[in-house]
């Protein structure tokens, strides 16, 4: 039987412990929308397929996760400026029956730190941990907010050098262990890595000698005040958490697939917080 409804979804490998339908399906029943979101677990040799079949199987679009959002990249038929950028797409959605790829998390990431600090964008040097995926959309969304310099900063150095290369000269690679000398110039200081988590290694540095008027945000959101947030409360510095990242990534899909602009809000933040604070 087919759903009613407009149908969406969040496909990964793993996905079960994505928090995107929760988020969606809440804004659904809340705006009274009659459709669904799900997740759905799509292994590598089958994402080809899933996503060339999407229309038919009765989507009007969704997101992707890892590891498929360069796959995703390859296979649309037009690319939003931001997706074009970070070479990797999380958003799907269709335009005059054509399949288009957009990228929201560098979107999630400027909004949450316009909305938790007026003044973000008027800095001029950020330090960014880690060289992963996430780290490519924050560091074009940093770019894109007119900072002059970007330093990545990453256990494997190599890693951060080739990210940095795609990007051009305010991108500056480096060891984490430069974090020390080059804090004293950060306006914003980004976590996107696991480090200070459980089983993973400490922090090679602290944030001492951050500036009083540094901000630190994470792109991490498990927990909500991770290792690298604590260590800049206890510093004193300004801090964003990650959750606000992910709810506000969310939005443009949201809109493209349902039509509406969803509120983040303390309920959708609380609804979330509630979910991880249940034992899984
Ligand atoms: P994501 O897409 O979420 O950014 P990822 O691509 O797996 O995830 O990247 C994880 C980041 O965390 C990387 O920058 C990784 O450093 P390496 O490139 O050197 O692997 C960093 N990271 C994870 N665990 C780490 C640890 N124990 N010590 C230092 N860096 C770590």
């Amino acid at each position: 039987m087919a759903e009613s409804g407009i149908q969406a979804f969040v496909c990964g490998h793993p996905v079960k412990h994505s928090r995107s339908p929760l988020i969606h399906n809440y804004w659904l029943e809340r705006y009274g929308i009659a459709g669904r979101y799900r997740a759905i677990d799509v292994s590598p040799g089958n994402v080809g397929y899933f996503i060339q079949s999407m229309q038919r199987n009765g989507f009007a679009g969704g997101n992707v996760t890892i590891p498929h959002k360069e796959v995703a990249y390859r296979m649309v038929h037009s690319l939003d400026p931001a997706a074009s950028a970070i070479q990797a797409v999380n958003t799907l959605w269709f335009e005059g029956g054509k399949l288009i790829g957009g990228n929201t998390d560098a979107y999630g990431f400027a909004r949450n730190l316009s909305v938790n600090t007026k003044d973000w964008v008027h800095g001029e040097t950020a330090l960014v941990i880690g060289a992963g995926g996430a780290s490519r959309a924050i560091i074009h969304a940093i770019l894109n907010a007119r900072y002059r310099r970007v330093h990545v900063l990453n256990r494997t150095v190599d890693r951060a050098a080739k990210l940095a290369e795609t990007f051009g000269d305010g991108v500056v690679p480096g060891p984490l262990e430069a974090a020390t000398r080059l804090l004293p110039v950060a306006d914003l200081i980004v976590n996107t890595t696991s480090l200070g988590m459980e089983g993973e290694g400490a922090f090679p540095f602290n944030l001492n000698n951050a500036r009083d008027d540094a901000i630190a945000t994470d792109a991490v959101y498990v927990p909500l005040r991770t290792a690298f947030l604590q260590m800049a409360q206890a510093r004193g510095i300004r801090t964003v958490d990650g959750l606000g990242m992910l709810l506000h990534q969310a939005v443009p899909g949201f809109m493209r697939w349902f039509g509406i602009e969803p509120a983040v809000d303390a309920a959708v933040r609380n609804l979330v917080i509630a979910d991880m604070e249940k034992v899984h």
